[in-house]
């Protein structure tokens, strides 16, 4: 139904506003590349967004003018307040939970988009049922999978009850029955053309059913520490959905906007496993990666027992006020400890005492991709400051003192040295190189990997015990003092 924009407008204007939108979603996606410009990219693709959405929903007389605006303000309002009050350790759930709900409406929209066409002119093309069967799969596997990530990374969904086995047979059955009522609504146009009759749509919901418990039986065996790259696959997935659902409703910026969410959660899902030294197969077929089943207290101990010693804050800023260079490591205790601005402030009094101070950032430190980035960027560190695994590891042997803040997988040795520990392979940040390091975490406990981490018994390692935040401010007092 042609609406108020259409009535207005030249009839190019919805495609050229079209191709605004989605030169602004290219822009903003390049702005987050980086750091400095992320906060800009955002509301550039934001804007996209709001304008596609306004148009489509004006342009095809969709809503009127006061229930689209309602309905900005009240999906604003919640989206809003979501985004200010959530903590950012659960930030991944949060994503995952707008995977799901873009993967639901996805498969929702195109199986209406089917009945609406069919009930209108009583015949379906090939491309509609082909990408609305794609949609419907792929949008469904990505609503049930993603909330039940989102449990599972919440603490509210506990492993799967069956066994490997048995679960590999029950996703092969939901995955056939999708897959079989896919090539029937297929199917149906070309072969029977102008007599097709309405007994599709139901097998369109059956489509969907199967594909919502494929995607529970593929999620609930997947371990807590694989989840961030399930929630980056289904990302991906939502993406993917949502491009689907552009051909079957021929929206170019639906197309635009999917293709381009589809491929940077590929991207990111690639350079996550990559970091953690997993294959996709492997996380979604392996059953490793169960965060914290881990290794019991004698083992531990017979690795700590006699090897520990400590070190204080007084201790550690005679390390400093010697030091020519030093390397912070955040991990996932910085994060919980909100110790960033102590952290910020300990390296702008070294800077001020010319000693050369950078930060070690392993990709996947932290419960999410740019988890230490960004609560660096929070506390005003310069992002100069911040290297990544690969630049800063070669500098390790040239380093007079790492101080780790709160992490320990990401500088655990027996990635390299231990071919059967649930994190081998994984890259990590080579600290044991320095001439000293100090690991500040409240305890020996082990970190998601849940297994020992040798560095801590290692000689030229001291544990500096206590929570980071407080830690890292008794260093910045202790070293006020020392140097004034
Ligand atoms: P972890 O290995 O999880 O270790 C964090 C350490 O922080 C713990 O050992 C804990 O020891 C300490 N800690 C907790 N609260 C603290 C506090 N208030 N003050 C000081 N220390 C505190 O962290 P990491 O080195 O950052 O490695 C991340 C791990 O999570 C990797 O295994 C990674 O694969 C996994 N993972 C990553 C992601 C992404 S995308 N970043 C997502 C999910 C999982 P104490 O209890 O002794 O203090």
């Amino acid at each position: 139904m042609a609406g108020i924009l259409a009535e207005l407008l030249p009839e190019q204007t919805l495609q050229i506003v079209y191709l605004i939108a989605g030169i602004l979603f290219i822009q903003g996606l390049r702005d987050m590349t980086h750091p400095r410009t992320a906060t800009r990219g955002n509301l550039i693709s934001s804007g996209g967004m709001f304008l596609a959405v306004v148009v489509t929903v004006l342009w095809f007389e969709i809503l009127s003018p006061v229930i689209l605006a309602a309905g900005l303000l009240v999906g604003g309002a919640i989206g809003g307040y979501l985004a200010i009050t959530v903590e950012t350790t659960e930030m991944p759930q949060l994503v995952g939970l707008f995977n799901g709900f873009g993967g639901g409406a996805s498969a929702v929209v195109a199986g209406a988009e089917l009945i609406d066409v069919f009930s209108a002119s009583g015949s379906l093309s090939l491309e509609l049922t082909t990408s609305a069967a794609v949609a419907g799969i792929i949008g469904s596997v990505t609503f049930s999978g993603s909330f039940v990530a989102a449990g599972k990374l919440h603490g509210l969904v506990g492993d799967s009850p069956v066994s490997p086995n048995v679960g590999h047979v029950i996703k092969a059955v939901f995955l056939a029955i999708s897959l079989l009522a896919g090539l029937y609504l297929v199917a149906q146009p070309g072969l029977f053309g102008e007599s097709l009759q309405t007994d599709w749509i139901p097998v369109y919901w059956l489509l969907v059913g199967a594909a919502l418990l494929l995607g529970v039986a593929l999620v609930l065996p997947i371990g807590g520490a694989d989840m961030p790259v399930v929630i980056a696959l289904l990302n991906s997935y939502s993406g993917l959905a949502a491009a689907t659902t552009g051909f079957v409703l021929d929206n170019t910026v639906l197309i635009i906007a999917g293709t381009l969410v589809g491929a940077s959660g590929m991207i990111l899902t690639v350079i996550m496993t990559e970091s953690m030294n997993r294959s996709l197969a492997n996380v979604f077929f392996g059953g490793l990666g169960t965060g914290g089943g881990g290794e019991s207290d004698e083992e531990m101990d017979a690795i700590y027992e006699g090897n520990i010693s400590e070190t204080s804050a007084e201790e550690v800023v005679m390390l400093l006020e010697t030091a020519n260079r030093v390397v912070i490591v955040p991990g996932y205790g910085m994060a919980v400890a909100q110790a960033q601005h102590a952290v910020a402030e300990l390296v702008e009094l070294l800077d001020e005492n010319d000693v050369d101070v950078e930060f070690g950032i392993h990709p996947v430190a932290g419960r999410m991709p740019g988890h230490m980035n960004a609560l660096l960027a929070e506390a005003d560190v310069p992002y100069e400051k911040m290297r990544e695994l690969e630049e800063v590891n070669p500098t390790f042997s040239q380093t007079d003192l790492v101080i780790v803040s709160g992490a320990n997988d990401v500088v655990n040795p027996r990635a390299n040295e231990d071919d059967s520990s649930p994190i081998a392979g994984m890259p990590i940040l080579n600290v044991t190189e320095a001439r000293h390091v100090v690991v500040n975490k409240r305890s020996l406990s082990p970190g998601f990997s849940g297994i020992a981490n040798p560095l801590f018994a290692r000689d030229n390692t001291s544990m500096l015990f206590g929570d980071a935040k407080e830690s890292m401010q008794e260093l910045v007092n202790e070293y006020k003092e020392a140097t004034s």
